[in-house]
């Protein structure tokens, strides 16, 4: 089986087949070496303003996930199709009229987003939850380009479980026009596969380990959908993470690969070979469609038998042959941390100190009981942050912050894992820049979401230019819910 992925794995290759032409080999490292002198070219002034106005509505609709044959299933969605597409230019507000139809509350936080602090969509903490039958307006700018995504904050395990998320792109990054652009949203359903029910969204094991896996994996709520690109065009990818819980490893067979941005924000175009992507994660690729009949694959080779998420095969007229070399994006303004200057903070991810038992259900006082919200309360608390769990009781009780910020200032945080798993981190409001990490060949960049591998130290930088009460939390929902999940408030 030939193939162009000039990317060699060093796992199991699928199929056993593959192998890397020389040729191939050679283009990745003429790739390689030119892009050290790639600095990114600057963006063009912002020319877009006024304000676009939209309307979302969470509510449950039916959706095939099983395949056109299969029972459809009942996600929770924002509008009529999954993981609903908000584009606006950079430079334009968006103006957002949200309401909820479901059966419980619930609110709309914009991941990645370095908006105010009070559009943040954290229920108790920034705004009040959006009842059933409750509309509630969303309004910004928001300052970057790039891929980003939005979702619910209490509850997450069972409304994004159930399909409650959506994909946010800013447009005005890119300093040549791709051949193609497209969405592509990795995440899986815990799905009874005769009715097309859920299965429970978490499990103590899940919750104490890895955090419970979906059954079914889609792109774009499809089975391993083959998926049509301009022959011989460079097209991007925007890849997004939306699982709960699945890491993937993600790599490009049949087709050269690179990356041009990190959660959104530009990088150096650099050869894609294998990325980590954790939940809320998001990159986006450059790839060299396959000519007509030629086809590519996207594959996750995070466990021992690889998996292919989704097909590509080449369509129309073939693009004149050309040396792969993608056109970078432009370089994004996000405030500078200055490194001597800045104060230094810890976060230490571990598991709940001491196994303190869970608060919720205990207690006897019926006032207690009566305000507890068991919808943003976790029942348990399985994991901390600095040896704090997010409480286990009524969430109208916000615990004190993790640590209090001056405005303006810069801050250095190290950011260490304890315990054996992997773990998403994602902070609020703020876009770091991340400056040291242990995984090899990962350039400095800029992200919203790292990933902590098991016994990890990552080292990220950001300035805290926004006040306000910023959360701190794992990305995989699980942990989120059972403990790993804090604030700093910048005042
Ligand atoms: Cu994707 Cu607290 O967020
Ligand atoms: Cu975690």
């Amino acid at each position: 089986m030939p193939t162009s992925r000039f990317s060699f794995n060093r796992r199991a290759l699928l199929g056993g087949g593959l192998a890397v032409t020389g040729a191939a080999l050679l283009s990745a490292q003429g790739f390689a070496r030119q892009r050290k002198s790639v600095a990114l070219p600057p963006r063009a002034a912002v020319a877009a303003s006024g304000e676009k106005r939209i309307s979302l509505v969470a509510a449950e609709r039916s959706q095939k996930l099983l395949g056109p044959e299969g029972p459809a299933s009942k996600v929770w969605t924002y509008a009529d199709e999954p993981f609903h597409l908000v584009r606006l230019k950079q430079g334009e507000t968006l103006a957002v009229d949200f309401e909820n139809r479901l059966p419980e509350h619930t609110s709309v936080h914009w991941h990645g987003l370095r908006i105010p602090n009070d559009q943040d969509g954290v229920p108790y903490l920034t705004q009040p939850p959006v009842k059933p039958g409750e509309r509630h307006a969303y309004r910004f700018a928001p300052p970057d380009a790039g891929t980003f995504w939005f979702h619910p904050h209490c509850d997450t395990v069972s409304q994004l479980g159930r399909g409650l998320a959506g994909v946010m792109i800013v447009d005005g990054d890119e300093s040549r026009p791709y051949d193609a652009d497209m969405v592509l949203v990795l995440k899986d359903w815990r799905l009874d596969e005769k009715t097309g029910g859920w299965l429970p969204f978490s499990t103590t094991r899940g919750e104490l380990r890895a955090g419970t896996f979906g059954t079914v994996r889609t792109v774009n709520a499809e089975q391993a959908p083959r998926i049509p690109l301009p022959a011989g065009g460079d097209c991007r990818l925007r890849l997004l993470n939306l699982d709960s819980t699945r890491v993937g490893d993600l790599s490009f067979e049949g087709m050269e690969a690179a990356v041009v941005a990190i959660d959104g924000n530009p990088v150096a175009p650099f050869p894609l070979k294998e990325w980590r992507l954790g939940p809320a994660m998001r990159l986006d690729v450059v790839v060299r469609a396959p000519s007509q009949g030629g086809e590519g694959r996207l594959v996750d080779f995070f466990s021992a038998k690889p998996v292919v998420l989704a097909s590509f095969f080449g369509e129309g007229e073939a693009r004149p042959a050309r040396d792969f070399d993608p056109a970078p994006l432009t370089r994004a303004d996000i405030p500078e941390p200055q490194l001597r200057q800045a104060e230094r903070l810890k976060f230490a991810f571990a598991t709940a100190s001491g196994g303190k038992p869970a608060l919720a259900a205990e207690g006897g006082d019926a006032l207690e009981q009566a305000l507890l919200d068991s919808l943003c309360a976790a029942s348990k608390t399985n994991w901390s942050i600095n040896r704090e769990s997010w409480p286990a009781g009524d969430h109208s009780k916000i615990p004190p912050p993790l640590f209090t910020l001056r405005q303006g200032r810069s801050y250095v945080a190290e950011l260490t894992n304890e315990t054996p798993h992997v773990h998403p981190i994602h902070l609020h409001g703020f876009t770091f820049k991340v400056l040291k990490s242990t995984r090899a060949g990962t350039p400095v960049h800029y992200a919203d979401t790292v990933l902590l591998t098991p016994k990890d130290r990552i080292t990220i930088a950001f300035v805290a230019d926004r006040p306000g009460d910023w959360m701190v939390h794992c990305h995989l929902i699980e942990h989120q819910e059972t403990g790993m999940m804090g604030y700093v408030k910048v005042v």
